[in-house]
């Protein structure tokens, strides 16, 4: 088990700069997810810690010891992939097997070795079968166990989820979590489903264009986003965004609404009056319809999921979504009286995108 660390990490291919110096401590046995849309660099930098890439500048260490030219084999670091890259001639058994025979690893701690993650992930009863014969998601827990049985320092996933329908990938998102739990190794975690780094992550790393847009805790980034990209990146439905203004400590929006801003007591207003903003609300942040509510608008698309509602309504030029008590339907077309959790209400700058606070 080991910390990781990247210190202005870099890397260009060509005169094409992908990952723009990174900085990131991640402690012995933390749980660090890393999120962000498709090319910001996520697997580039996953491939540059297990030195499956060279890298063009800064420096990786694992644990105490810097790692940038030490070969993959040296670095006692096991990488799940999207892909799963089990051998398909091999059976569960020896693809289990292989990388610890390679290390010579003797036969009967070996054994031991597969038995124990092949109870842990309940496939022992597969272990003589081909991958061709194989679930999808009996194949990601196959490759998940050839991960474990090696008992690396450090574990990487890149996507280990992506190949598998949403019901699996609960399931298995569920195991690795409880993997963690019971042997503690720190993993570092590659997904762009944000629920997977929510439900996953001691810290999320958000990154937007090969730059860190912002790291925290789970309920840091989704309680105190950063920016408008960490904002709307995190959090389902997405959150919604307005333009305003800050007047008499009020946000006036574009299409003349007005909503309270009585925030933290004296009020986040302070200091931004006249201040073009643009407001993010959470779905799930306001306040249930009635009369006498500030805002109001018209509802354009009513979707009932069962445990709560989803209303989507105008405001001003903008579509807002909110989720209301499921009782709430009201018709496509009728004007929705409707409020928000004042304590609730995010600030970003309109011409910077960064957080007001
Ligand atoms: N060998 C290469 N030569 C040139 N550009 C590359 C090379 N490998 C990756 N890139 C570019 O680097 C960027 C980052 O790629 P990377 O695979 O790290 O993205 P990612 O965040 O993992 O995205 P995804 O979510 O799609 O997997 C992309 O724009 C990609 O096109
Ligand atoms: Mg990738």
């Amino acid at each position: 088990m080991s910390s990781v660390s990247f210190r202005r990490l870099e890397k260009s291919y060509g005169s094409l700069r992908i990952v723009k110096g990174i900085d990131l401590e991640i402690a012995d046995r933390e749980f660090v997810v890393l999120v962000g849309p498709s090319g910001c660099g996520k697997s580039t930098t996953l491939r540059m810690l297990a030195g499956l890439e060279s890298i063009s500048g800064g420096e990786i260490r694992i644990g105490e010891k810097v790692v940038n030219k030490l070969p993959p084999r040296e670095r006692d670091i096991a990488m799940v992939f999207q892909d799963y890259a089990l051998y398909p001639h091999k059976t569960v058994y020896e693809n289990m097997a292989f990388s610890l025979k390679v290390r010579g690893v003797a036969a009967d701690e070996i054994k031991a070795r597969i038995t124990q993650a092949a109870e842990m992930l309940g496939i022992g009863q597969l272990l003589e079968r081909r991958p061709s014969q194989l679930s999808g998601g009996q194949r990601q827990r196959v490759a998940m166990g050839r991960a474990i049985v090696r008992r690396p320092q450090v574990f990487l996933f890149d996507e280990p989820l992506s190949n598998l329908d949403a019901k699996l990938r609960g399931q298995v998102r569920t195991e690795i979590k409880r993997l963690h739990q019971a042997i503690g190794t720190t993993i570092i975690y590659v997904t762009h489903d944000q629920v997977e780094a929510m439900t996953l992550a001691d810290r999320i790393v958000i990154l937007k264009g090969g730059e860190i847009e912002q790291v925290g805790t789970p309920d840091e980034v989704y309680n105190s986003p950063a920016s408008i990209f960490v904002g709307g990146f995190i959090g389902s439905p997405a959150m919604n965004f307005a333009k305003g203004v800050v007047q008499s400590g009020e946000i006036v929006f574009d299409g003349g609404e007005h909503l309270p801003l009585h925030r933290n007591g004296a009020g986040k207003a302070n200091g931004l009056e006249g201040r073009e903003v643009v407001v993010g609300i959470r779905p799930e942040h306001f306040v249930s319809a009635g009369e006498g509510q500030p805002l109001s608008g018209r509802v354009q698309v009513v979707e009932p999921l069962g445990s709560d509602t989803l209303i989507h309504f105008a405001l001003g030029s903008a579509t807002l979504t909110a989720r209301v008590a499921p009782e709430m339907r009201p018709q496509p077309g009728e004007i929705l009286s409707i409020g928000v959790d004042p304590s609730r209400i995010h600030l970003f700058d309109a011409a910077t995108e960064r957080a007001l606070n």
